[in-house]
């Protein structure tokens, strides 16, 4: 079986970018973020403080998680509920970056995605999957940009849903996460030694998918 192993910070491109080219390639687009900010909103919708890992723990069993590929979109079921557009929200991704940084929830979540990628071709996004998830991925790519590119990008998203967080709110966020991300205990996000670093600051939507389509070349003849 291809592993594709997409690690990298927040709004660096990695869904929209891993998405397009799962499409190209045949390969299921696994977004591991997702799971995350599904438990971070259940967490937020059952009154709890996502940074507070005993009260998110004693909600793991009651969760109930589901990925299904529609018209070759990856939605996200929480019980029977598609949440794939209510965890859309900067308050779901900051909840996902807390309840992240959570071993119990990591360790849950982690067979699942293994399981994923033993069976079918994957393309995989999130923070640890090179380093931690799939640590033999056929092709390990670490993307970034500056947080200014990756905000921008961010803010233009959700002015174009009609949502109202500012520019500054939205950088401010970028900061933050990436501050969470990389500094907490539990897998945190870094470059693996063999990943394949691209910055994609300055290229656009289809110089980025170039760039990682030769990347996958290179290793998957
Ligand atoms: O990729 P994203 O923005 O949807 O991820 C939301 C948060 O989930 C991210 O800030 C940290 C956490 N996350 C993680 O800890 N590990 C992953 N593999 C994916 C996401």
């Amino acid at each position: 079986m291809v592993s594709v192993a997409i690690d990298g910070p927040a709004g660096a491109g990695k869904s929209t970018l891993a998405r397009r080219l799962a499409a190209e390639l045949g390969y299921i687009y696994v977004d591991t973020g997702a799971m995350f900010r599904t438990i971070g909103l259940y967490a937020l919708r059952a009154g709890k403080d996502p940074k507070d890992n005993e009260a998110v723990n004693a909600l793991l069993p009651e969760i109930s998680l589901r990925l299904a590929t529609l018209d070759g979109e990856q939605h996200i079921y929480l019980g029977e509920e598609d949440v794939s557009t209510a965890i859309r929200t900067e308050e779901a991704g900051m909840a996902a970056s807390a309840v992240g940084a959570n071993p119990a929830v990591r360790a849950y979540l982690l067979d699942t995605q293994r399981n994923m990628a033993k069976t079918q071709n994957v393309l995989m996004d999130g923070r640890d999957i090179g380093t931690v998830v799939l640590p033999d991925a056929t092709v390990k790519i670490f993307l970034t940009a500056s947080p200014e590119a990756r905000a921008t990008r961010r803010w233009k998203e959700y002015q174009a849903k009609g949502m109202p967080n500012t520019y500054e709110e939205v950088l401010e966020d970028v900061k933050q996460r990436d501050y969470q991300d990389t500094h907490r205990a539990a897998a945190p996000l870094k470059q693996a030694e063999d990943a394949v670093l691209l910055d994609t600051s300055e290229l656009n939507f289809e110089q980025s998918l170039d760039a990682m389509k030769q990347i996958i070349a290179r290793k998957v003849g």
